[in-house]
């Protein structure tokens, strides 16, 4: 018998039947995010309304899905049902199917979803193959196996209790953000330019510099986040603040960009409160040699435009060199924020405050 609405994991039985009644329309739900940033997703999860029985990143909601859809931490947010059957083919039972179809339709309905694809251990196998192909009569959706945008996700339930369909919630990954119009080599996963704004700590009156711009994810994750005093983003490649400013129109805001060397502004001391900087990682921007020069020229600098408890937010995958330079340098201590896994790297991200 499959149990759907049962927050099973939980162990505990509803304290207050109110608990229980509002339980009864509440679905489960789990994020995806990427290695390193669980704790500001959890954090952020915290923060949604009505989220309940929340275990790491799993949790029953009972509100409208579109409020998920508004995680900036989360690469993405799957609805969650398991089946209490011992191997995947238990799906294609008779019941089991009509159940995950009207679970699947109920997802479609928010998500707007035009086809599908499965992801799952073993998905080449015959019981895969016939599972794409009765969902796709069923819900009327094309199988693409590839590009498939309701992207489900089939794994043995914890504690092997059963097998669990993962329906993601939205037809894009939330990390492919709306704003993106222009994407670059390099360009940063937006959730971890949204958490290194988030611990870099968010202030009214920052002055805010993002140097090595690129495409602008900090900037335009940071001007999403709240107010700020002031907010100013340059580049020294053209191709990179047309990319930036294209995106800025995207996301609705004005701040100015400028193509500009970030080492040689010509601005005065003490102009900035805040740096978020996603400095050149020595592969698909930049030289590892290039870096070396860059990374100490680039702290003097910033020690010099930031305001006395002025702090810079780092990133960078050129871990060993960074950390190098920075035991090398009088101006800076550092700590480090998190690293994170994204795309076969594993960068870190720092906060630096003055000494
Ligand atoms: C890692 S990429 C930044 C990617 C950006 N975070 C994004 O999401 O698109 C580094 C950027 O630094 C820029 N850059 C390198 N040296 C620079 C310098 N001296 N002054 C300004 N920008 C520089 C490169 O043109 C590149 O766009």
């Amino acid at each position: 018998m499959p149990r759907p609405h049962s927050p099973r994991s939980s162990g505990r039985k509803p304290q207050r039947s109110s608990d229980y009644r509002s339980r009864q329309s509440a679905h489960e739900y789990e994020l995806e995010v990427l290695g390193g940033l669980e704790q500001v997703a959890a954090t952020e999860l915290e923060a949604v309304p009505l989220a309940r029985d929340i275990r790491g990143l799993r949790f029953w909601y009972p509100g409208d899905p579109e409020r998920l859809n508004r995680m900036r931490s989360a690469v993405a947010v799957y609805r969650v049902r398991t089946w209490d059957v011992p191997r995947p083919r238990g799906l294609l039972g008779h019941q089991q199917l009509g159940e995950l179809t009207e679970f699947l339709r109920e997802v479609i309905a928010v998500g707007g979803h035009r086809s599908f694809r499965i992801s799952a251990a073993g998905k080449e196998s015959a019981v895969m193959q016939r599972l794409a192909e009765e969902l796709q009569t069923a819900l009327e959706l094309p199988y693409e196996p590839e590009d498939g945008e309701l992207l489900l996700r089939l794994r043995p339930a914890p504690n092997e209790q059963g097998w669990e369909v993962l329906a993601r919630i939205t037809p894009r990954p939330l990390s492919a953000r709306v704003w993106r119009e222009c994407n670059m080599g390099g360009g940063l996963n937006a959730t971890i330019a949204y958490a290194a704004n988030k611990l870099a700590g968010q202030r009214d009156e920052d002055r805010i510099f993002n140097p090595m711009c690129g495409s602008g994810t900090l900037m335009i994750e940071r001007a999403l986040m709240g107010p700020y005093a002031a907010m100013v983003g340059v580049d020294i490649s053209a191709e990179a603040v047309a990319c930036t400013q294209t995106n800025l129109r995207a996301a609705g805001r004005q701040i100015e960009v400028a193509q500009i060397d970030a080492l040689h502004t010509g601005l005065p001391a003490r102009s900035f409160d805040l740096v978020l900087a996603d400095l050149p990682w020595g592969d698909a921007i930049g030289s590892h040699r290039g870096n070396a020069a860059l990374y100490p020229e680039f702290l003097k600098e910033m020690a010099r435009l930031t305001s006395k408890r002025g702090r810079v937010c780092v990133i960078t995958h050129e871990i060993k060199l960074f950390e190098r330079v920075l035991e090398g340098q009088q101006d800076w201590h550092a700590k480090e924020l998190f690293q994170v896994y994204s795309g076969g790297h594993h960068p870190k991200a720092y906060l630096l405050g003055k000494k």
